[in-house]
């Protein structure tokens, strides 16, 4: 099987059509959404219908459910907050209930899917440090977690002791376990402007990270017009 996950896509749909166009390129069997399908970025309706059109397993972020009233804003900074109670605004209610009715976690034969961490998903823990990964390792039950919510890409791995690294590639190992953060498409935060996604292959036992150009400029344009926080478009420029 090959699937094609994505996460963190934020109301980005110039960068999320780069994704569709990328994985068009690919044998992809099932696709994965990891949430943040809104917030941030001008299009989510569009986005959200987009996902729905893929027909795939997807999980909730915090800002779906924040969109949706259905979690706290109170951690939210003042720009995430503005741009959620617009985001809120826009949706039609079947796509409202569309984000309403999404699941935390999502457990498959070889591997899970969370946007946060397995240890209380609702309260929207980032895992950055091995230390942070020790209790969503403790949790999984399968040898592979993925994740979102950072919208840094990065690799944590178990293998008698505990290690993270930076890698577009990783050659999965029998008897490790891992926790792969697989990026953002609509706004990553690694320095590196263009849309993330991962591809999973369970019989190369191959996951890569893949990176694709997308109009920025539009996204950005788009969010500036929308009368969003002007910083949420000169944070696409640079990816941070
Ligand atoms: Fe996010």
């Amino acid at each position: 099987m090959r699937f094609a996950l994505f996460a963190d896509i934020h109301g980005n749909l110039e960068a999320f059509q780069a994704v569709l166009g990328a994985l068009r390129e690919e044998r992809i069997d099932s696709y994965i959404c990891l949430g943040d399908i809104v917030g941030y970025g001008a299009n989510p309706g569009e986005c959200i219908e987009l996902v729905k059109d893929l027909d795939c397993v997807t999980i909730a972020g915090n800002h779906d459910w924040a969109a949706v009233d259905r979690t706290s804003m109170d951690y939210f900074n003042p720009y995430a907050r503005e741009a959620v109670l617009w985001t809120r605004n826009q949706l039609r209610q079947e796509n409202q209930d569309f984000l309403k009715g999404l699941e935390l976690i999502h457990r498959f034969d070889c591997f899970t899917i969370v946007h946060a961490t397995l240890k209380a998903p609702e309260k929207w823990k980032y895992i950055f440090s091995i230390s942070d990964a020790l209790q969503s390792f403790q949790l999984l039950s399968n040898p592979i977690l993925f994740v979102g919510h950072s919208h840094v890409p990065v690799v944590f791995e178990e293998n008698g002791g505990y290690r993270y690294y930076f890698s577009q590639e990783v050659d999965l190992e029998e008897g490790r376990k891992y926790i792969i953060n697989i990026g953002s498409v609509g706004q990553p935060r690694d320095r590196d402007p263009r849309a993330t996604f991962c591809l999973y292959d369970t019989e190369s036992h191959q996951v890569k990270i893949r990176r694709v150009e997308y109009n920025v400029e539009e996204a950005m344009r788009k969010i500036v017009e929308a009368n969003l926080p002007p910083v949420l478009a000169w944070r696409l420029k640079d990816g941070e």
